[in-house]
C-alpha cells in the first residue's frame, strides 16, 4: 500500500482496497459482496440517475487511544437512513445489514484507517440506489447498497478555527415539505448554487434560511447550527434541516456540562445576541464560526473577535472528540468497538 501523510489528508475521495455491496431484488436483500472495483455498472434508465432515488449517509471510524478501532453511534446513522428510503420509497436496510456492511468496508481497509493522533479518521460512506430501470415517475424495482470508505482530514480547511459563512437567499437547498430533513441526494444538487456563490464572495460555506419565510436559520452547508449564550445551547427547529447525530450529542453534552438546551425555530435577527456559534457535523465535527455576513444586505455579524474558539465550543468539542477516540469516559454507549 502507498503511504499517506495522514496529517495533511483533505476531506475528499481516496481509494482504499474494496467496497461492500448488496443488491435489493425480488423483495429481498442479496448477502453483502466484497469488490474491488471503484464502478457500478448501471443500467442507462436507473431511478436513481434520472429521478434521483438516491439516499446516503456518512458516518466515521476512529482509531482510538489504545489502538482499537471504533464507531460513533452507527445505529443512528443505520436508522436515518431508513428515514431517506422512505422518504424516497425505496427498500429500507436492516440495522444487522447496515452494520455487517460498514463493519466488512472498515475492517477490509483497515489499512487506511488512520493513526490516533494524526487528526485525521476514516469516513464512512453508505449509499443506496435505485437501479431498477423505468421511464415513467415511479419507484425502481431493484437497489443497490453500497458501503465504501475513505480516509479523510478536515472539512473545513480552517479545522478548528473559525470560518466565514453567507447568508444566501436567491436559493434554497430544501422546501418546508420536501426531503431536507433526509439525506437525499438532490438536497446537496440544489445546494450547489449557494455553496459556490459564497465560495465566490471569500466565504467557506453557505448558510440557508428556511425557505418559506426567509426569517429563520435553517443549516449551514452539509452541517447543522447552534448558538450559545447564557450557558445555553440553543439549534434551530425546522421541518427542512436534517437532523444531526452531532448536534444530537452536543445536545446531551452540553446538558451534561450543566447547560440548558434550546431546540426551537431560531430568526436570525437572534444571531448578534448569540456569545458563540458554529457548525456541526461528522464531516465538520464542531466548526466554530468567526463571521456571518448576508450576501444582500452586506450586514456583519463577527464572533470570535480573538480568531480563537469560544470556551463552550471548545468544551464541547473536547468531550465529543474525547469519547469518539477513547480518551473520555463513553457515558452514554456511543461508541461500538469492531477490531
Ligand atoms: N446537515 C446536513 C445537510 C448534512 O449533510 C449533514 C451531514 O451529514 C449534517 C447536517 C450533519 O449531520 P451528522 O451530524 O449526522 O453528520
Ligand atoms: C457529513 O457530515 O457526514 C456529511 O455528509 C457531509 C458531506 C455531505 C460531505
Amino acid at each position: 500500500m502507498e503511504s499517506l501523510e495522514w496529517s495533511k489528508l483533505p476531506f475528499g475521495y481516496h481509494k482504499t482496497k474494496v467496497n461492500v455491496r448488496c443488491f435489493y431484488r425480488d423483495g429481498k436483500w442479496s448477502e453483502p459482496e466484497i469488490s474491488d472495483s471503484e464502478y457500478l455498472p448501471i443500467h442507462i434508465s436507473a431511478t436513481s440517475l434520472h429521478y434521483g432515488q438516491a439516499a446516503f449517509e456518512g458516518l466515521k471510524a476512529y482509531r482510538g487511544v489504545k489502538g482499537d478501532v471504533r464507531l460513533f453511534r452507527w445505529q443512528e446513522n443505520a436508522a436515518r437512513l431508513r428515514s431517506s428510503a422512505r422518504g424516497l420509497f425505496m427498500p429500507e436496510v436492516p440495522d444487522d445489514l447496515f452494520f455487517t456492511c460498514v463493519k466488512t468496508a472498515v475492517l477490509e481497509n483497515i489499512d487506511y484507517l488512520p493513526p490516533y493522533g494524526t487528526g485525521a479518521t476514516l469516513y464512512i460512506r453508505p449509499l443506496l440506489i435505485g437501479i431498477g430501470p423505468e421511464i415513467g415517475v415511479k419507484p425502481a424495482n431493484e437497489y443497490a447498497f453500497i458501503v465504501f470508505v475513505t480516509p479523510v482530514g478536515p472539512y473545513f480547511k480552517e479545522g478548528f478555527n473559525p470560518v466565514k459563512i453567507a447568508i444566501v437567499r436567491d436559493s434554497d437547498r430544501a422546501a418546508p415539505l420536501g426531503t431536507g430533513n433526509i439525506k437525499v441526494g438532490g438536497n446537496y444538487a440544489a445546494s450547489l448554487r449557494g455553496m459556490l456563490k459564497a465560495h465566490e464572495a471569500g466565504y467557506s460555506a453557505a448558510m440557508y434560511l428556511d425557505s418559506k419565510y426567509k426569517k429563520f436559520i435553517d443549516e449551514i452547508g452539509a452541517a447543522n447550527f447552534f448558538g450559545i449564550k447564557s450557558n445555553t445551547y440553543v439549534t434551530p427547529y425546522s421541518s427542512s434541516i436534517l437532523p444531526s447525530i452531532t448536534n444530537k450529542s452536543l445536545q446531551v453534552l452540553a446538558k451534561d456540562l450543566g447547560m440548558k438546551v434550546e431546540v426551537r425555530p431560531t430568526p436570525f435577527e437572534e444571531l448578534p445576541t448569540f456569545e458563540e456559534v458554529g457548525a456541526c457535523g461528522t464531516a465538520a465535527i464542531i466548526t466554530p464560526i468567526g463571521e456571518i455576513v448576508d450576501l444582500d444586505t452586506g450586514e456583519k455579524f463577527i464572533f470570535c473577535p480573538d480568531g480563537k474558539p469560544g470556551k463552550y465550543s471548545k468544551m464541547l468539542y473536547e468531550k465529543l472528540m474525547g469519547i469518539q477516540f477513547g480518551t473520555e469516559e463513553d457515558k452514554f454507549n456511543w461508541i461500538t468497538v469492531i477490531g
